[in-house]
């Protein structure tokens, strides 16, 4: 019974204690000031750092950053950088300078390219082929004059001289005085018709010069032959008159063919000095 009362006799003080209570929430409090310790000289100026309370700090964060969830929107406006001031109508674009490239990024130069393997080998052939191929031409071309000269060799010598029998014509092909200069140059010879020791006579002249051996020439003009050498003349039979030549000039042989026509043999000659002009093989009488 005793603990049962005395919850009743708690009950007026609890009531009376409301009322307290209600005044104390109209009213707050005040807040106890709380002892600072003495700031501590932390330089040797003796200058204090300011402190900074726990609600000032929490205050300045409050103000930095909105608390709480953030919408879409408000997240891109944050994220997104701030446009730049677009230029006033009639006013030029002001761009600005691309930055400098760093050395990494600029172009190097260009360097020789070696020369490929295929390129090499192929310079290697042409070298070593050129070197061979100019060896065996050399060889070929030593070989074939040799054996020119072999083939050359076994063969006898052409013989160009002009045949020493030839037929020049019928004796009324030669009429009386007249030096033929037409056999001359291709068979060395003056057909004349003259007169020696008082026969007419048709004889084959060797146009050497007794002197030593150049070729005459015949002076129509003059009726005689001349030596350009040293002058030696000669009469139209062939008789020496002036000049260093020793002798008349030579004759050859000639004689009536069997067709009627004069044919020389050059292979035979005739020296008045020596009495063969008599011999009748060195004339053909007409
Ligand atoms: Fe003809 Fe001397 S060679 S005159």
């Amino acid at each position: 019974m005793a603990r049962k009362a005395a919850p009743a006799a708690a009950k007026p003080a609890a009531a009376a204690a409301k009322p307290a209570a209600a005044k104390a929430v109209d009213k707050p409090a005040p807040k106890p000031k709380v002892e600072r310790p003495a700031a501590k000289a932390v330089d040797g100026e003796g200058t204090a750092p300011a402190v900074r309370d726990t609600s000032s700090i929490l205050a300045a964060a409050r103000g930095a950053a909105k608390p709480g969830p953030m919408s879409k929107a408000e997240a891109a406006a944050r994220m997104k950088p701030s446009a730049p001031a677009k230029p006033a109508k009639g006013e030029a674009a002001v761009v600005p300078p691309m930055p400098a490239k760093p050395e990494y990024a600029k172009p190097k130069p260009a360097k020789a390219a070696p020369a490929p393997e295929g390129d090499r080998r192929f310079f290697l052939g042409v070298l070593v082929g050129s070197a061979l191929g100019v060896g065996f031409t050399t060889v070929a071309a030593t070989t074939g004059l040799w054996t020119l000269a072999f083939a050359r060799f076994m063969f006898p010598n052409v013989l160009t001289e002009p045949p020493s029998k030839f037929k020049i014509g019928f004796p009324s092909d030669f009429p009386p005085g007249v030096v033929e200069e037409k056999y001359k140059a291709q068979f060395g010879i003056w057909p004349v018709s003259t007169e020696y020791k008082g026969l007419r006579q048709i004889v084959a002249l060797k146009t050497v010069c007794t002197h030593l051996g150049c070729t005459p020439n015949w002076l129509e003009a003059e009726q005689k032959f001349k030596c350009p050498c040293h002058g030696s003349g000669f009469y139209k039979d062939g008789i020496n008159f002036e000049g260093p030549a020793p002798r008349p000039l030579e004759r050859y042989a000639i004689r009536l063919a069997d067709d009627g026509q004069l044919e020389v043999d050059k292979s035979r000659t005739f020296q008045e000095e020596l009495g063969q002009w008599s011999d009748p093989a060195c004339f053909v009488a007409v």
